[in-house]
């Protein structure tokens, strides 16, 4: 045991380690992907305020259906995700986009529609923050995991897009990982060209790169092409 005077020197330290110790908590991975389905935030009673996520006909013009469509993935279902929730550049350092989540301790009621700004932790993209609102739940995902909605970043275990946009019988590329370069991104749908460029342009074509996150008020730009904010 220490001395009561010697515990209160230690006390600024036990601090600063305690405050590393939160930011580690806060480390997150990332995988990308982009199934065309209706994504899970897009049902009413999901925890938002306001919403849920808008989702789309197979023509890409919004259902206002206020989540009631089946999913394109499922059985008879006709709702889809909109080419709108695909990922942007705002500046060469910040970029918005839309991911499906598994945050540690939470569920679907706490984290759809919230929005996470992820600073990534390694080369090419060091520093570079995404700030995305979480619009989907993906049952295969680990804790802190952000799967990026990004246009051929492969379909993964379900596949609207077949059947939405007439993409192979696996999707664009690699079932798992999508296209490789950004010239595949040239015979894509026209609404999907852009969201799909950007992962070859302001992405630098990382592969599942790792990140720290904080929750954060989303902007304005991101809950205006959903409609669904907490
Ligand atoms: C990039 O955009 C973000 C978000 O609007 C802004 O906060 C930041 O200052 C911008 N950075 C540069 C270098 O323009």
């Amino acid at each position: 045991m220490l001395p009561a005077q010697a515990l209160g020197a230690l006390v600024p330290a036990a601090l600063l380690f305690l405050a590393q110790g939160a930011a580690a908590d806060n480390t997150g991975t990332t995988t990308r992907y982009w199934d065309c389905c209706k994504p899970s935030c897009g049902w009413a009673g999901k925890g938002f305020a306001v919403g849920p996520v808008g989702t789309c006909d197979k023509d890409d013009r919004p259902l206002n259906d206020n989540g009631a469509t089946k999913s394109g993935c499922d059985d008879g279902g006709s709702a889809y995700m909109c080419s709108s929730q695909a990922p942007w550049a705002v500046n060469d350092t910040v970029a918005y986009g839309y991911a499906a989540v598994r945050i540690a301790g939470g569920t679907e009621a706490s984290w759809c529609c919230q929005c996470y700004e992820l600073t990534f932790t390694s080369a090419p993209l060091l520093g570079k923050k995404l700030v995305v609102q979480a619009t989907n739940t993906g049952g295969d995902l680990g804790a802190n995991h952000f799967d990026l909605a990004i246009p051929g970043g492969g379909v993964g275990i379900y596949n609207a897009c077949t059947q939405q946009y007439g993409a192979p019988p696996n999707g664009w590329g690699d079932r798992y990982g999508g296209v490789h370069s950004k010239a595949d991104c040239d015979s894509f749908p026209q609404a999907l060209k852009a969201g799909c460029s950007w992962r070859f342009d302001w992405f630098q074509g990382a592969d599942n790169p790792a990140v720290t996150f904080t929750q954060v008020t989303c902007p304005s730009e991101l809950v205006a092409k959903t409609g669904c904010h907490r």
